[in-house]
């Protein structure tokens, strides 16, 4: 008697995808445009092969593929992107490696570029990424910081950004200065409602634009907050740019678990160092007693980092004031630099340079002298 063995979760996945229309007649099943599919706990990644003038037709394919593959039993992420590298059958779907060619065209007097990311949503990134930027800026170097989240962009809220950017000379448009920091975000541009009706062509042009057409002027840094998930977005700030590093945002309750370890596999992929994790809402700074409460134990973060060879960063606590200042448009570091938390911060910012300066020792990270404090 044979045994057949049920079909694997990402198999399982394929055929589920396979009755789906092509924009063009035909079944992708019978095509060979779908990449590869990986199933990771309740995660579903897939690709869909497209040639680049293809991409806008196959939006809503693209849309419906997710829908497909979010209904599937244990299944509670899908995300699908559409490869549009290369019009033959490409390799199986992993982020393009940026082109090394390509960034000195596009961000000719940006030294480093550094991604803030992480495996899931809501874990801290955009908080880390303006207080890190402002930590940055505190040790003297010229720093920038791109809101590269489209459908929800928060530094307008994070960095108390008001009214358009100017349009500078070459038609370029100027970043918004905000605490002496450069800022672009897709907030500043564009109403939030027609941003999200945008499919993945548009977000990576978008994005693309916002590295391209930003006068970005010299920096040392500039930093991405990266919004949540390995999609579109990603693939753009990877083709777009040559990035210097990646840091990784995680609480102690994930850190453990898939989602860090996604972040970082989707960057080494693409041969990006990862420069560091940053462990958010390690424990509870409560407001009233001023005791720590380690809610998820203690020296976990580290040693999980050290297992997945990252350097870590540091640890900042979950503290009310942290969101109050977020949400007041003044950002902790900002508002009191000289805080225990601005203190934290501006360690952070210094394990995060000597860091870039170990993993890319040809470009030193070199302060510029700073208006007001420079702190070595
Ligand atoms: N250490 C902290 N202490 C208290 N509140 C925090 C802390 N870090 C982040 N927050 C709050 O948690 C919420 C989510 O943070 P944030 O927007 O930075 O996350 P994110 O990872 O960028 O989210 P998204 O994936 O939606 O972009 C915000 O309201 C923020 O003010
Ligand atoms: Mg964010």
């Amino acid at each position: 008697m044979t045994r057949t063995s049920p079909p694997s979760p990402a198999e399982h996945a394929r055929q589920a995808l396979a009755s789906l229309a092509l924009p063009g007649g035909g079944t992708l099943g019978a095509s060979d445009r779908l990449g590869g599919v990986a199933v990771q706990g309740g995660r579903i990644n897939a690709a869909i092969r497209v040639t680049p003038d293809e991409a806008e037709a196959f939006a809503p394919l693209r849309a419906q593929a997710e829908a497909v593959l979010r209904a599937l039993p244990g299944i509670d992420q899908a995300l699908v992107v559409l490869t549009a590298e290369a019009a033959a059958p490409a390799p199986p779907p992993k982020l393009a490696a940026p082109a090394p060619t390509r960034r000195p065209e596009i961000l000719p007097g940006v030294a480093h570029v550094v991604a803030v990311a992480s495996g899931k949503g809501g874990v801290g990134k955009s908080t880390t990424a303006v207080n890190l930027a402002l930590g940055l800026r505190l040790l003297g170097l010229r720093v920038g910081l791109l809101d590269a989240d489209i459908y929800g962009p928060s530094l307008p809220t994070l960095l108390g950004l008001h009214g358009k950017p100017r349009v500078g000379p070459g038609r370029k448009l100027m970043p918004m200065d905000a605490f002496g920091l450069k800022a672009m975000s897709m907030g500043v541009l564009v109403d939030a409602e027609t941003a999200m009706v945008w499919r993945g062509p548009m977000v990576m042009s978008a994005i693309t634009q916002m590295l391209a057409e930003v006068d970005w002027g010299a920096l040392d840094i500039l930093l991405v907050d990266m919004p949540p998930g390995t999609g579109d977005a990603q693939l753009a700030i990877a083709q777009g740019t040559r990035l210097s590093g990646a840091v990784i945002v995680s609480t102690p309750q994930d850190l453990s678990l898939i989602d860090a370890r996604r972040g970082i596999t989707m960057f080494r992929k693409v041969d990006v160092p990862i420069l560091g994790i940053v462990e958010n809402m390690a424990h509870f700074l409560c407001p009233t007693c001023g005791a720590e409460h380690a809610i998820f134990g203690r020296g976990g973060a580290r040693a999980e980092a050290e297992r997945l060879g990252a350097p870590f960063l540091g640890a900042v606590p979950l503290t009310m004031e942290l969101r109050a200042a977020s949400d007041a448009g003044q950002p902790i570091v900002a508002r009191d630099p000289d805080g225990a938390l601005g203190r934290l911060y501006l360690e952070l910012a210094r394990s995060l340079r000597a860091e870039l300066a170990r993993t890319t020792a040809t470009q030193p990270v070199s302060p510029t002298p700073v208006h007001g404090g420079h702190r070595p």
